[in-house]
């Protein structure tokens, strides 16, 4: 998928900037065939895709309509105002009809229970938009934006080996899918979650099962100091604290993530790398991150929003494009 994401984001920029001569790495190389292959296929061509999506979004739903729409093929957008999903129409009923029509679904859903219900029931592929428990589109493209730190358009995933990266928030989805990801990469993962806010223990043991499984060399360090999880950081991440669906715990929230906001001043007293690089799936609110570090010169937020275009282009030309009935 990186591969391809890769292609795809050198192609397409080296089209839509006129002065390519400046993106020398950025043209694709002539006989490179996994390149020109992914370019030239318009491997959605008279394909529909629904994008069913029970929550709001911005960065996931622009980038889903627009990868459909460049490799060839039809966006269906199904918001939940618009299908009677989950309201007047069980998901088995849902994943049965829909599927009968469409060559793919993307859905973003509120437990995760319902996304693994809609690809258990439907004849088409599913992939998961976001649950309450996982976002892996969103470490995909913040995969791409890490190996961009190395080289650009690298997909060398081995040249992650050794970073540290250190969260500094909730025990959510975001985390969860970099604990289930990273390690086995062999990124060390530093966490500081408030008290009272833990790991999932399904995910931790699904982690260490990957870890054992690839001979992963990350460790996933936990803690409830944010001092104690940026000491060393190549890269500080957070996210919002207030997920969708748990507006109604917002003051509760505020209160237990005091001291948790990642600032200059906190990087410098636990001791990150002074290069650190700050990463945010976005959309993002001021109490996790103040705007210096936010828009300060070692973020790289923008760029890892693009990515989820070049990366979803990659997920849908190889679950959707070239799966056969
Ligand atoms: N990062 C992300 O998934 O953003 P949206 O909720 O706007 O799609
Ligand atoms: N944790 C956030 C991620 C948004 C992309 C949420 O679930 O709302």
């Amino acid at each position: 998928l990186i591969n391809s994401a890769v292609a795809f984001k050198k192609y397409y920029k080296s089209i839509s900037i006129p002065e390519a001569g400046k993106l020398e790495g950025a043209i694709f190389e002539k006989g490179d065939a996994s390149v020109s292959d992914e370019v030239k296929r318009k491997s959605l061509e008279h394909k529909t895709i629904a994008l069913m999506f029970s929550k709001r979004s911005t960065r996931t739903r622009v980038a889903s309509e627009t990868a459909v729409q460049s490799l060839g093929g039809h966006p269906m957008f199904l918001g939940s105002a618009d299908i009677q999903l989950g309201v007047n129409e069980s998901l088995y009923d849902t994943a049965r009809v829909v599927s009968s029509m469409v060559d793919g679904i993307m859905a973003r859903v509120g437990h995760h229970s319902e996304v693994e219900t809609l690809a258990a029931n439907s004849s088409v592929p599913v992939i998961n938009a976001l649950s309450h428990l996982y976002h892996p589109t969103q470490i995909l493209a913040d995969l791409q934006a890490l190996l961009e730190l190395r080289q650009p358009f690298t997909t060398d995933l081995s040249s992650l080996q050794g970073l540290t990266i250190s969260w500094v928030g909730d025990s959510n989805n975001i985390l969860n899918e970099m604990m289930v990801t990273y390690p086995r990469l062999g990124v060390n993962l530093q966490i500081a979650t408030p008290k009272g806010y833990d790991l999932d223990q399904e995910v931790l043991d699904r982690a260490n099962e990957g870890i054992k499984q690839e001979g992963g060399t990350g460790k996933i360090i936990h803690t409830h100091s944010p001092e104690e999880a940026v000491k060393g950081a190549d890269v500080v991440t957070t996210d919002t604290w207030i997920s969708m669906g748990q507006e109604e715990e917002t003051a509760r929230r505020l209160k237990d993530f005091a001291g948790y906001q990642v600032t200059k001043e906190l990087l410098a007293r636990g001791g990150a790398n002074k290069d650190a690089i700050f990463m945010h799936c976005l959309p993002r609110h001021e109490y996790e991150v103040n705007d210096e570090v936010f828009y300060g010169d070692k973020s790289v937020v923008f760029q890892e929003a693009e990515n989820r275009k070049w990366t979803i282009m990659a997920i849908f030309d190889a679950y959707f494009g070239k799966w056969k009935v």
